[in-house]
């Protein structure tokens, strides 16, 4: 990844020291971006993985069409969007709720689907005092530092990836006892067999060796982002190359956040 600490002419980058993620200022996103400058932001958001906007109060007409200048809607299942929104989910957790935070496990959006989102933007409408942060692990660099004999065997394996853990009858939310604002849809739909549920071709005991050794690895200190919010910020992450994961800490008080994807490729 680039180290650089500024782009010429239109935006100014500010990458962390890792160069995995990066501030984006010199901006106004409620307007539609001239085609060098929006080229610029795909640049550092290829570069950055992860990319900030401080300071964007976007209506969602804005959000809906910044969101479309990266490329076309992904689909979002099992949770229902917002009224005449159907590209747009709020993720709204009230200050009285118990249920565990939207988001709360590691990973990457609807990896279940045939072709998952390519990104995914957030828009902190509502951000708490405390707590709310997201953190950013870089499967890129995680990779990277594998030796070459691990980087051989993983790039002969394919993992199984399933909706069911979450989203299915007898999945996570169906079970949850505790009150949330959020209208998570369970489904049948979600019993198909895809999320990283294990590696084709391996025992469940193989499978669990392996993936649980990736998790550990990819989630280290090293290769982690944590991300603080401020209210009016748009971050949009490269679904294909980062995992995520919404830490809580923040009961007694309001978050509101809303989300949209972009569209991406069926994996090869
Ligand atoms: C998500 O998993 O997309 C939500 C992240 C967050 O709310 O911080």
């Amino acid at each position: 990844m680039s180290q650089t600490a500024t782009r010429p002419s239109h935006i100014h980058v500010t990458p962390n020291e890792s160069g995995f993620g990066a501030e984006i200022t010199g901006l106004d996103l409620s307007q539609p971006l001239p085609p060098d400058v929006l080229a610029e932001v795909k640049q550092a958001w290829a570069d950055h993985a992860v990319v900030w906007f401080p300071d964007q109060p976007l209506t969602h007409d804005q959000l809906e069409a910044f969101t479309l200048q990266i490329g076309p809607f992904g689909h979002d299942p099992f949770i229902a969007p917002m009224e005449d929104r159907p590209h747009i989910l709020e993720l709204r957790r009230a200050p009285d709720e118990k249920a565990r935070n939207f988001g709360a496990g590691w990973h990457s959006d609807w990896s279940f689907q045939d072709a998952p989102p390519a990104a995914t933007l957030l828009h902190s409408k509502v951000v708490p005092p405390v707590g709310g942060d997201t953190l950013y692990a870089d499967c890129a660099r995680a990779y990277d530092a594998l030796s070459g004999t691990m980087k051989n065997l993983l790039d002969g394996l394919v993992a199984i990836h399933s909706a069911a853990l979450p989203y299915g009858t007898k999945g996570v939310f169906a079970q949850e006892t505790e009150a949330r604002t959020m209208k998570i849809i369970v489904s049948e739909e979600a019993e198909s067999p895809v999320y990283t549920a294990g590696i084709e071709g391996m025992t469940q005991a193989e499978s669990a060796a392996i993936l649980g050794f990736l998790y550990n690895h990819m989630t280290r200190d090293e290769f982690v982002y944590r991300h603080k919010w401020r209210a009016n910020m748009l971050t949009m992450w490269d679904n294909r190359c980062t995992l995520h994961f919404a830490d809580g800490g923040y009961d007694g008080h309001l978050r509101v956040m809303h989300r949209t994807t972009v569209a991406g490729d069926a994996p090869h």
